[in-house]
């Protein structure tokens, strides 16, 4: 083992000892709350939670509206590890700094994950205030978090992406969504770096390529997700229309307000859909 490898498997192995040893279940389920999404995490039971700043490794968000916290205990009799925020590329992170927390849910044992979002609709008949199931993405930001030395005990070198939203968890969410009689749209999500919200110019070119939603977060949670093996979900929270649809200015304030609107629905359709996985 070369220097670099140890490094990260020690990381895991670190972030993960700490963990474990202030839990006495092992998570199966991962659920990454997004942007004002958060609220979820009050209904697990028997609730351990812990800082990210005091996890190994782990780095901490400095967006307002974004927590650091990792909850795990019971919800809807699975046993869950949710993050209550995430860290960014645009903030300076590394690709691999910001996949960290997902190596670290499949070391606990986490076999499906659902990762959340707040996005834009690209596509003009998605509209504010829906959820949006992600069946594909565009990875726009031209990096990528399996980038550098593979590690084969953690997933292959060149891993399949044909499949990486779960066709199985899709069709569960979708039924959910019928059942529910939830307004929800399926499409592709494409990631953009931000920090800034994109051009008029830039969403053209997004829904000339076929994206329905774009967002800062999620695609390399994702790949890394599927690198290690997890069977994925991915559910965006639609809180704008995206740049140049409306004509109006896009700010961090309406995308909170939206899905603070939005929240009671959407924590409604999760735990029918964990119950379910
Ligand atoms: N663009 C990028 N990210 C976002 C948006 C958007 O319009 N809305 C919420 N997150």
């Amino acid at each position: 083992m070369d220097t670099i490898e140890k490094d990260l498997i020690t990381k895991i192995e670190e972030a993960k000892k700490y963990i474990e040893d202030r839990i006495k279940v092992k998570p199966e389920v991962g659920i990454v709350l997004g942007s004002g999404l958060g609220d979820l995490a009050e209904e697990v039971d028997d609730a351990v939670m812990i800082q990210y700043s005091d996890i190994p490794h782990f780095k901490t968000s400095t967006v307002i509206g974004h927590e650091g916290v990792l909850i795990l205990g019971t919800f809807m009799n699975k046993n869950v590890v949710m993050m209550k925020g995430r860290v960014h590329f645009y903030e300076g992170y590394s690709m691999q700094e910001i996949t960290f927390p997902t190596r670290v849910m499949k070391a606990l044992g986490v076999s499906n994950i659902i990762v959340t979002n707040a996005a834009g609709a690209v596509n003009k008949e998605f509209f504010p205030g829906e959820l949006m199931i992600i069946n594909d993405h565009i990875n726009m930001v031209g990096i990528n978090p399996l980038i550098g030395k593979n590690f084969d005990e953690l997933g292959t070198r060149f891993p399949d992406m044909t499949s990486q939203y779960n066709k199985e968890l899709i069709s569960i969410a979708n039924d959910i969504a019928f059942n529910l009689k939830l307004k929800i749209k399926e499409g592709i999500y494409a990631y953009m770096s931000g920090p800034n919200y994109e051009t008029k110019a830039e969403i053209n070119m997004l829904r000339i390529l076929g994206a329905d939603a774009v967002g800062m977060s999620t695609v390399p949670e994702v790949i890394v997700a599927k690198h290690a093996g997890m069977d994925v979900l991915g559910i965006s929270c639609i809180t704008n229309m995206a740049s140049g649809i409306l004509g109006t200015p896009l700010n961090h304030e309406e995308v909170i307000e939206v899905s603070n609107i939005v929240k009671d629905k959407f924590k409604t359709f999760i735990r029918e859909i964990v119950e379910k996985m």
